[in-house]
């Protein structure tokens, strides 16, 4: 039985395996620039981030229907369970969507329809928090917020992503104040590939609970203090870092030495289907790379648990860190 765990930054068009990204494009009469899942698998060799955008935003072009949100939605959760997840809060993209002429609804009723049965399929609580492409415009972020109201019941967040640097969290301070008007809880990825002042102005401009990310916080030992004293969760994705080369190798990864820091750090998967591994996967990856023992791995699951988004069912959080303090490591 895997450590149970929280999954906080898992982008769910990340989720997109190749065989069910032609499976949809052939549905959907799309043709996919790939001759098939070998050809696409082989173009998963990524050098920076928006080497990786371009080929994932590529793939979204396959997702059309209801059908297909939650057929995607689906097959995360069912992996998900399998690798020790109890409780999942998942990115989407709307605008990744919509400038292609798919509607919200169509995105979120697809998505809700799987989330709707995770907890008797799949054992898997669910939120979902809707990000905003930081590289459009801010008003186009304010459309999507404005687009979302007949679903904010299905919403618990707001997230930043896509590509970082030169698109700093600023840009985006009035679409943050509307979202917390609205009762959204608030997340941005900061310090993937920008710089530490992004951090900074995540959650000094944005008012974010929590950092995506937040690799590049140890190039600034004030910012670390600050994020350790205000307990202010990082949700880190050592795999996803590999792949898009903000570290050279695994081995190379921080991960142990931001939580020696004392940074209360969670390991996540990203973009599972196009970096080696789903979240467990990660788990064992940094487990078997890093060094770090069962204390380690627990204090990690603890850690998700805590920085989960939670707070309006806190039996349920008891429930599940209950469960990681009962685990027995084999
Ligand atoms: N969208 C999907 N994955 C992302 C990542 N790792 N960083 C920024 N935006 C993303
Ligand atoms: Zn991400």
């Amino acid at each position: 039985m895997p450590l149970p765990k929280a999954e906080l930054h898992v982008h769910i068009e990340g989720t997109l395996e190749p065989e069910l990204a032609f499976a949809l494009a052939s549905r959907n009469g799309v043709r996919l620039p790939y001759a098939g899942t070998e050809e696409l698998r082989r173009a998963y060799d990524f050098s920076d981030l928006q080497s990786f955008l371009d080929l994932y935003y590529g793939l979204t072009n396959a997702l059309h229907t209801v059908d297909d949100f939650a057929e995607l939605a689906e097959a995360y959760l069912a992996r998900a369970a399998e690798q020790g997840v109890r409780h999942a809060e998942i990115f989407f993209d709307p605008q990744a969507h919509t400038a292609r002429g798919v509607s919200l609804g169509t995105v979120v009723e697809g998505l809700a329809r799987a989330l709707d049965h995770s907890e008797e399929r799949h054992g898997i609580s669910t939120r979902l928090i809707m990000c905003f492409l930081r590289d459009l415009p801010a008003a186009s972020a304010l459309a999507t917020l404005e687009d979302a109201k007949p679903y904010l019941h299905r919403i618990s967040a707001v997230g930043l992503d896509s590509a970082e640097a030169g698109h700093p969290p600023s840009d985006f301070r009035e679409v943050y104040a509307a979202a917390e008007a609205l009762g959204l809880r608030k997340v941005a990825h900061a310090g993937e590939e920008g710089p530490p002042a992004y951090i900074r102005e995540a959650l000094d401009v944005l008012g974010v609970e929590r950092i995506d990310h937040g690799l590049r916080a140890m190039e600034d030992p004030e910012l670390v203090a600050r994020l350790v004293r205000d307990r202010v969760p990082l949700t880190v994705c050592p795999l996803s870092n590999v792949r898009l080369r903000a570290v050279d190798t695994l081995a190379d990864h921080p991960l142990p030495a931001m939580m020696e820091a004392g940074l209360l750090v969670t390991v996540n998967s990203d973009d599972p289907a196009y970096f080696g591994g789903y979240v467990g996967d990660t788990f064992d990856a940094v487990r078997d790379t890093l060094g770090l023992g069962p204390e380690r791995l627990r204090e990690l699951a603890r850690n998700s648990f805590e920085a989960s988004f939670l707070d309006d069912d806190e039996e349920r959080r008891a429930r599940y860190l209950a469960e990681v303090e009962a685990y027995a490591f084999d």
